[in-house]
């Protein structure tokens, strides 16, 4: 790994280089071809590399809850963020590993599966729905998962922030997919977007990394790694000059 922005390094101390300002904070975490597309084959694991899934450890050790849509949960079969040894130093005064937070509304979700039945008291998933999801499907998500209803047909996004910080998870880290991302958009809620662009033209339909509804973020390009052709992008919110949505 070498650091070509903003100065050159060899073999960057990558938790230094992906380290976050104290307090509340908002990362989304993305891959994505050259030609911008979000999946290949439907899933973004062929878009991948073992740099970019080193940073993807390494962001998850340093957040204090990961937020997933829950097509991705579907499609990529999430399991629980299980602890790492790497992550002892990252993690001082925290849980072992971050929760996963799930979007959704429709609460089609295996219940029966790793993410909800193979948690740590410390890190038990959590679901954030609207009050119009399915009774029976919200109950049965409870025994074993923390439920959050923030929303009546929609997650109000702003509202699950809120909610999820006050149970002391103030850095949020976003592992879509597209459609999350976008509502976080939209919403003013992404401080930062960590992007790996892979060497690949794929074409296709694939989605964009957001999905959704139009809205403009102001970013500044705070760092560049690059590892066998592969960028690895750190943008962080221009606070001060942001357009209107
Ligand atoms: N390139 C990458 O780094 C990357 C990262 C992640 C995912 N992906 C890819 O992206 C694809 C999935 O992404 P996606 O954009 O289609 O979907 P997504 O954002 O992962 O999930 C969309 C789903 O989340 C729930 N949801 C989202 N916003 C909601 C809201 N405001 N209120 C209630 N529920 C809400 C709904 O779930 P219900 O349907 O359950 O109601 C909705 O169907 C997969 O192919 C995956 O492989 C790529």
């Amino acid at each position: 790994m070498r650091r070509i922005h903003p100065d050159i390094e060899d073999d960057p101390d990558l938790v230094a280089a992906y380290a976050q300002p104290p307090g509340e904070w908002l990362r989304i975490n993305m891959v994505a071809s050259a030609d911008g597309g979000a999946w290949l084959k439907g899933l973004s694991g062929g878009l991948s590399s073992e740099g970019d899934r080193r940073i993807f450890g390494i962001l998850r050790g340093l957040s204090d809850v990961i937020l997933v849509g829950a097509a991705t949960v579907r499609t990529e079969g999430y399991g629980p963020a299980r602890p790492r040894q790497s992550w002892r130093a990252l993690r001082v005064g925290r849980p072992a590993a971050p929760p996963v937070a799930v979007v959704t509304r429709r609460l089609d979700l295996d219940l029966g599966s790793p993410l909800f039945t193979e948690t740590e008291p410390y890190a038990r998933t959590i679901v954030i729905t609207t009050e119009s999801a399915p009774a029976d499907r919200r109950a049965e998500a409870a025994k074993n998962a923390d439920v959050i209803v923030a929303g009546e047909h929609r997650v109000d996004l702003t509202l699950a922030a809120r909610e999820l910080r006050d149970r002391g998870l103030a850095t949020i880290l976003c592992e879509g997919g597209p459609r999350l991302n976008a509502q976080l958009a939209a919403a003013g809620l992404v401080d930062e977007l960590c992007l790996t662009v892979s060497p690949l033209l794929i074409a296709g339909d694939a989605a964009r990394i957001l999905n959704g509804t139009a809205s403009q973020t102001r970013l500044a390009l705070t760092q560049v790694l690059q590892e066998e052709g592969f960028l690895f992008c750190r943008y962080v919110r221009e606070v001060s000059d942001e357009l209107a949505g």
